[in-house]
């Protein structure tokens, strides 16, 4: 196998295309934004994602090439990686993007090829959506499932590393689709059929939303009660030979925030409706609200009004570890729905998204130690490792007086905001 596609180009087939590339195959990726081909091809990525860059440098235009639309050569395989949004209305997956692809490559490509699905899709969408428009054109299709379960800011050491689970729609399909990744990582985990990988993908992101969820329970239950949710987890975790409760914090990102809608499709459709994938959903949106809502009431109490006040917000991506410049799900939006009705002058900070997305979502972009001066109120969202190691002394006192330090994730050392008077420190649930 030496030549393969890769359709759509963003977190997940750029780096799929640029490890295929570094793993010698021939790489011909393609996507329908104008933009993003034309950003790609000019040797700079349109993303954040460590190493990509690097790879682009090294491979582009020879062993990996980026067009519009899919080679006119023959290639052994195509890998589908477009995006499979929901609908922001009904939360509904919405799969054109994927019957659009799987059409192109019917059209573009001969008879065999093999089709490997890597977005993320409901129970049954391989089969429902993608094989019509191959055995349309072609009689009879080679297909398989290879879900992408990569973290976001560390994705192309997990390509070679995390254990690729495959399905196919026979055995022929599947061990195909194996032979190809088995040259990206060193084990395969083949799974019975197409529909079992689709779901082994939803599965593990619904669970990671769950456990984190707990740790949001957690939190808004000591917030109730007056107690130090951190306190809590860590004395619960002690050497507890049980699985360990998770810290309380935001669980937003392009994936977290859409896969368990798609697993509900995938079980409602079924008749069967789960008891947990949806609460534990509802939690963790929920909790940017009540973060925003708590810091306002809070930097109220603290100056006995909101008038004429200044706002720091620090975090803009989704995360803060790994780093990333990627907003989808981002507790940030749902934040700034609530503190832009207010009479605050909004500032922000975020290390990987730009200045101009900060000013489209009407903040004024600035550094953190410029922030900080002359601030009544600091909202660390992210976890981004930067903002721990910020010079704490010099910037607090540079803070008007009273203040409100809330530090979602705990970074910042309390003791040294304590120290620095007529600062209020809080976190999720905490003060
Ligand atoms: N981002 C992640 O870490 C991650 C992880 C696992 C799975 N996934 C899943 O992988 C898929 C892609 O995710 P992403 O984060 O890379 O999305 P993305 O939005 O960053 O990129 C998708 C790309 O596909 C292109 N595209 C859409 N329809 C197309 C078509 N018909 N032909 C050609 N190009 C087309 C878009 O222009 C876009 O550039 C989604 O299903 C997502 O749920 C993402």
């Amino acid at each position: 196998m030496k030549g393969v596609a890769v359709v759509g180009l963003g977190y997940v087939g750029l780096t799929l295309a640029v490890t295929l590339a570094r793993k010698g195959f021939t790489v011909f990726g393609s996507d329908r934004d104008p933009r993003v081909v034309a950003t790609l091809a000019a040797g700079r990525p349109h993303l954040f994602e460590p190493g990509v860059e690097d790879g682009l440098r090294e491979f582009l235009g020879e062993r990996l090439r980026v067009a519009a639309t899919l080679p006119r050569e023959p290639v052994d395989a195509v890998v589908l990686c477009v995006s499979t949004p929901i609908s922001p209305e009904s939360r509904q997956p919405e799969l054109e993007n994927l019957r659009e692809a799987a059409r192109a490559v019917g059209e573009a490509c001969p008879p065999g090829t093999l089709v490997v699905v890597r977005s993320t899709v409901p129970v049954g969408a391989s089969r429902r959506v993608v094989l019509p428009e191959l055995v349309a054109r072609w009689g009879r299709a080679r297909l398989a499932f290879a879900p992408e379960r990569t973290i976001q800011g560390q994705a192309l050491r997990e390509l070679e590393e995390l254990p690729q689970v495959i399905g196919g729609l026979d055995t022929e399909s599947r061990d195909a689709a194996a032979a190809l990744f088995r040259r990206v990582t060193p084990r395969i985990v083949p799974v019975s059929s197409l529909e079992a990988a689709e779901l082994v993908k939803l599965i593990n992101n619904c669970h990671t939303d769950l456990i984190y969820s707990f740790g949001n329970e957690v939190a808004l239950l000591a917030e109730r009660l007056g107690l130090d949710p951190l306190e809590l987890i860590r004395a619960a975790n002690v050497d507890y030979p049980r699985p360990d409760l998770s810290k309380p914090g935001f669980v937003g990102g392009g994936c977290l925030s859409k896969d368990p809608y798609i697993l509900l499709n995938s079980s409602t459709s079924t008749g069967n409706r789960p008891w947990l994938v949806g609460q534990a959903r509802g939690l963790n949106e929920y909790l940017p609200i009540h973060v925003a809502r708590r810091f306002l009431e809070m930097l109220r109490d603290t100056r006995g009004t909101l008038e004429g006040g200044q706002v720091l917000l620090l975090g803009f991506a989704y995360k803060g570890w790994p780093p990333t410049d990627d907003m989808r799900g981002a507790p940030v939006l749902q934040m700034l729905d609530l503190f832009r009705g207010e009479p605050l002058t909004l500032l922000g900070h975020d290390y990987l998204v730009s200045p101009e997305v900060l000013r489209g979502l009407g903040v004024r972009p600035t550094t953190p130690e410029e922030g900080f001066a002359g601030s009544d109120g600091v909202l660390v969202i992210t976890d981004h490792p930067e903002y721990a190691k910020l010079d704490l002394p010099r910037l607090l006192a540079s803070l008007r007086r009273p203040a409100l330090l809330y530090d979602c994730w705990r970074i910042l050392d309390e003791p040294v905001v304590r120290a620095a008077g007529q600062v209020r420190y809080a976190g999720i649930g905490y003060g």
